[in-house]
């Protein structure tokens, strides 16, 4: 028997490595998946699947792009008692490391975090808080990334398995049920997007022009601006520990312009 040269053990070693890294079976997240609804009829968009667990597909685990940190739906109850999902909202996500972010919900309620929104961070450091208009969620989220894992809809199967089940919200044993929200309740400085855009400043306007750079080029900034109803959900996020609750900071400004 001869051993491996040292290279030849580190290759070997790097594979098996990868090979655990990698997307292993997560029959968990195979069993939520599976049991989804078909794809909406429009076909996969920022629209698309309210209600459902997004990052179960937008992970590295099943590939969907872009990869989102954190992802989920907001809605309001119809008269009827039927959900309807609520546009421009502001969700508010505080990380451990006392990082921020701040995404809007668009059209259809969605909202989402990608993981490039996390500028400066590979990732959230859980457990992580979350704030929707002037409410927060008691308990911590300690690693789940949907906020539908938690909340999760009402369907046939739930309800023939357990009667207690709200029809309407899901609410139930095994479920927080919708996240509802009113859209009368939401504070000015939480509301985002095209439709009753406060101001975008919330988020961080940019930065300031650099010094003596009146021609800079700087001042783009980081923060996010007012949210987009039909396309992405406007995120802006601040990696900084110092907790601030409005979101980016904005860019540090320009270099300044040559004289
Ligand atoms: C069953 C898997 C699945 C679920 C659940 C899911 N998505 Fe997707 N999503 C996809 C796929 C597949 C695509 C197409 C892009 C791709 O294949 O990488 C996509 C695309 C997107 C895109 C990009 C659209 C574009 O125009 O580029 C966004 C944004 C998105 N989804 C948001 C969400 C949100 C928000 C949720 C939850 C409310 C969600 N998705 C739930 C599978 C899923
Ligand atoms: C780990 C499970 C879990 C995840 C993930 C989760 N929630 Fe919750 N959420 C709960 C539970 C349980 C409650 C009810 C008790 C409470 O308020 O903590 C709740 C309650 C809430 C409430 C109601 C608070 C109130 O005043 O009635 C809001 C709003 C909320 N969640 C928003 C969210 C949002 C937005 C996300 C995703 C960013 C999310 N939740 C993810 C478990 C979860």
């Amino acid at each position: 028997m001869q051993t491996l040269p040292k290279t030849a053990r580190w290759w070997v070693s790097s594979l098996v490595a990868i090979a655990l890294s990698g997307c292993s079976f997560d029959p968990v997240i195979a069993e939520r998946i599976e049991k989804l609804p078909p794809e909406d009829p429009a076909g996969p968009s920022a629209l698309h699947r309210p209600g459902q667990p997004c990052v179960d597909c937008h992970s590295a685990y099943e590939g969907a792009k872009p990869e989102f940190a954190m992802a989920g739906t907001l809605y309001t109850q119809n008269p009827d008692l039927t959900l309807k999902g609520v546009p421009g909202v502001f969700v508010t996500i505080f990380d451990s490391a006392g990082g921020t972010s701040k995404a809007c919900t668009n059209a259809a309620g969605n909202f989402f975090v990608t993981k490039e929104d996390l500028q400066g961070v590979a990732d959230y450091a859980f457990p992580l808080t979350v704030q929707v208009g002037s409410r927060y969620m008691n308990s911590l989220v300690g690693r789940e990334r949907s906020c539908a894992g938690c909340h999760v809809l009402a369907n046939e199967e739930r309800i023939a398995q357990d009667p207690s089940v709200d029809k309407a919200t899901g609410q139930g044993r095994s479920s927080a049920g919708a996240i509802l929200i009113s859209a009368d309740e939401i504070p000015d400085s939480e509301r985002c997007g095209p439709a009753p855009v406060v101001t975008a400043t919330v988020t961080g306007a940019g930065g300031a022009a650099g010094a003596g750079g009146a021609a800079g080029t700087g001042g783009a900034g980081t923060g996010g601006s007012g949210g987009d109803a039909t396309s992405a959900a406007t995120t802006s996020v601040s990696a900084s520990s110092t907790g601030a609750t409005s979101g980016g900071g904005g860019g540090a400004g320009g270099a300044g312009g040559a004289p």
